[in-house]
């Protein structure tokens, strides 16, 4: 049901406050779309929402929502969520991923926080998503998120997140900057941990930059360029998912729009290679299999 072209190469950027002013004049072209927390943009009026308009007229948007609240156990906000489709349908936005996290009961929470990895978490979260896709009528799309401690776990964090996109039917937003922060932190190996997602359910990307606290700690803050090895495991999620959609995720500490964009070159120059390395690939299979049949012929 989502409306994202799986096979497509885009590359977009985070809408912020802070860079509204120095994308009036950005060039054609160098961006494919930009995201933002629907939460942010609701109903918004004035110069903010003028400004707000005007892109939203030159360029798509991808939501990715803050609230949700998917594995609370508050009721959902209906009201909320009726409010998003409304600015899905207004602005023809092609996707809207939220985190596979709670974030606090009694009151929107912006703090996310890492939902159980249980059985009984697995039922509750995957029927709360079901309820959201009915009343959207659309598929949600959920990212693997970072955390700091996991507060209780009787299976992987993988085997969570397995379980709960083939209960939930929903899709899978892989934030490779993630995947980085908490195999520093929990001390395990981004491409093992990658290659044990749902990645046939993915159809979005995030890459970010992070703050390296300690050599063990890192925070997943978005306020820094991408670091290196992050960089690599994008590469990995291309040659294992294919080209997707893919966003560099920046909400502040926000260097020049030339060097952000540079980032976001960099996204492509990625993509290309990926796409470049399928057509070989492709090209070198088919060539196989001419020859595998002319040898028939031949015998
Ligand atoms: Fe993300």
């Amino acid at each position: 049901m989502t409306l994202v072209n799986k096979a497509v190469a885009l590359a977009g950027l985070g809408l912020r406050r802070d860079i509204m002013s120095s994308l009036q004049s950005l060039p054609a072209g160098e961006l494919d779309f930009f995201e933002v927390a629907p939460e942010n943009w609701i109903g918004l009026g004035g110069r903010l929402g003028k400004q707000f308009q005007a892109i939203a007229e030159r360029y798509p948007i991808y939501l990715h929502g803050l609230s949700l609240n998917i594995g609370g156990t508050a009721p959902l906000d209906i009201e909320l969520i009726d409010s998003i489709k409304q600015f899905i349908k207004q602005y023809n936005c092609p996707l809207y991923s939220e985190h596979l996290t709670y974030c606090g009961d009694g009151g929107h929470l912006y703090d996310l926080m890492p939902i159980p990895f249980t059985e009984e978490a697995v039922k509750h979260v995957a029927a709360r998503i079901g309820e959201v896709q009915d009343r959207l009528e659309q598929k949600l799309v959920l990212e693997n998120a970072s955390y700091y401690c996991a507060p209780d776990q009787h299976m992987s964090e993988s085997a969570f997140i397995n379980a709960v996109m083939a209960e939930a039917d929903c899709e899978l937003l892989l934030d490779v900057n993630n995947i980085y922060v908490n195999s520093i932190n929990h001390g395990y190996d981004p491409y093992q941990f990658l290659s044990e997602l749902p990645l046939q359910r993915a159809s979005y990307i995030h890459v970010a930059g992070h703050f390296e606290e300690a050599e063990d700690l890192r925070v997943d803050t978005h306020g820094a360029d991408v670091i290196g090895p992050v960089w690599d495991l994008l590469k990995a999620a291309y040659q294992q998912v294919g080209v997707l959609p893919t966003l560099l995720e920046r909400d502040f500490n926000f260097p020049p729009m030339d060097q952000l964009l540079a980032e976001v070159a960099t996204i492509r120059q990625l993509q290309a290679q990926a796409l470049q390395g399928q057509t070989l690939q492709g090209q070198a299979q088919q060539a196989q299999a001419q020859q595998g049949n002319t040898a028939k012929a031949a015998g």
